[in-house]
């Protein structure tokens, strides 16, 4: 077996979507036949913004897993785990803090945006403009080489890669400098350059076929089209941006069609609404099959952290050993 580990994860604050999948799920679960890959729900970092919600964190999560499964994560492959359930991380997160400057955490501009989306620029946490330092310790407990994520986790990436080269050089290697795998960015169902769960504009994984012709039929075409005769411009419009990421072979022609005013925009999306529906139409039996098993999403998550914990010990004792701090005067 390949001894190459992929390590990535999401915070459990809500249902996974398409774009989830194009940034993310695609890479990752591409990744399971040919690398170690462990999947982390990132319940401690979802409080940094849910924190009056921590109540609601495991029906998340399980959730998650599912939705995980129906994406194509094999637990006969792959671990998942818990972040909260493998006390390493937040050992390793104690240690990081003292290599990061107050000042480089700041100038993180998804951490800059997030917390300007939120309205909380002067009343911002402790742990929320620390969570990358904690991310950084989610993956380089594991010594990972790929990190599969959305293009917005970049800066993250970044600041882990750097950890890691401040860690080696100030007591020793330690840590390989791992490397981000970025997906591709998919726009909401309403023009918005992403598709969020708060923006009220995603295609839910585990969204019906009738949700997601009633998304794709309220999609914004373009605007300056009134006759299903008129010349379209499929470069302003949403659905067509959905036939470039999951119709490619035959986007060209509907772009086509459309400047030339041969389509109307209800049977064109009518049709995005199908290809959808296909596309998606194996998540739908995964997850059927797999909601069948009543005890397997406790099992996953139980087997997956002890396989984490393992893994965590391991790198915890070379880091201290490394920063002489084994302690070997304490073993008598
Ligand atoms: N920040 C990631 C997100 O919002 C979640 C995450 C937590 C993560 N820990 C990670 C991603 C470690 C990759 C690696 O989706
Ligand atoms: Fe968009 Fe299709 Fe209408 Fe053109 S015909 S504007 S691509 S929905």
């Amino acid at each position: 077996m390949n001894r190459t580990i992929v390590l990535t994860g999401d915070r459990p604050t809500g249902k996974m979507h398409l774009g989830h999948y194009v940034g993310s799920l695609k890479n990752r679960f591409e990744m399971q036949d040919e690398f170690q890959c462990f999947f982390m729900i990132a319940d401690y970092q979802a409080l940094t913004t849910h924190q009056n919600r921590a109540g609601d964190l495991a029906a998340h999560v399980q959730e998650m897993v599912l939705d995980y499964l129906a994406a194509g994560f094999d637990p006969q492959k792959s671990a998942c785990f818990l972040q909260s359930q493998v006390p390493q991380l937040a050992e390793l997160t104690v240690i990081f803090s003292n290599l990061v400057t107050l000042p480089r955490l700041l100038r993180n501009p998804t951490v800059k945006e997030e917390m300007e989306k939120m309205g909380l620029e002067k009343r911002t946490t402790y742990g929320f403009v620390g969570y990358p330092v904690s991310q950084a310790a989610d993956i380089l407990l594991f010594r990972p080489q790929y990190v599969p994520v959305g293009p917005d986790q970049r800066p993250h990436i970044e600041l882990a890669r750097e950890v890691a080269a401040r860690f080696n050089r100030t007591y020793g290697d330690v840590f390989p400098i791992p490397h981000g795998v970025y997906g591709a960015l998919l726009k909401g169902t309403d023009g918005q350059s992403k598709m969020g769960k708060s923006y009220g504009n995603a295609i839910d994984l585990s969204d019906s076929e009738a949700s997601v012709r009633a998304k794709v039929m309220n999609m914004v075409t373009d605007p300056r089209r009134v006759r299903a005769t008129d010349p379209g411009n499929p470069d302003v419009c949403s659905a067509f941006h959905y036939r470039t990421v999951f119709d490619e072979a035959r986007a060209d022609q509907v772009a086509r069609t459309c400047r030339k005013g041969a389509v109307g925009c209800t049977t064109c999306k009518a049709a995005l609404a199908d290809v959808l529906n296909d596309f998606m139409t194996p998540f739908r039996n995964r997850r059927k099959a797999f909601e069948k098993q009543p005890d397997l999403v406790r099992d996953i998550l139980n087997l997956g952290s002890a396989k984490a914990r393992i893994e965590g010990q391991r790198t915890l004792e070379k880091v201290k050993e490394a920063m002489g701090m084994g302690y070997k005067f304490l073993m008598g």
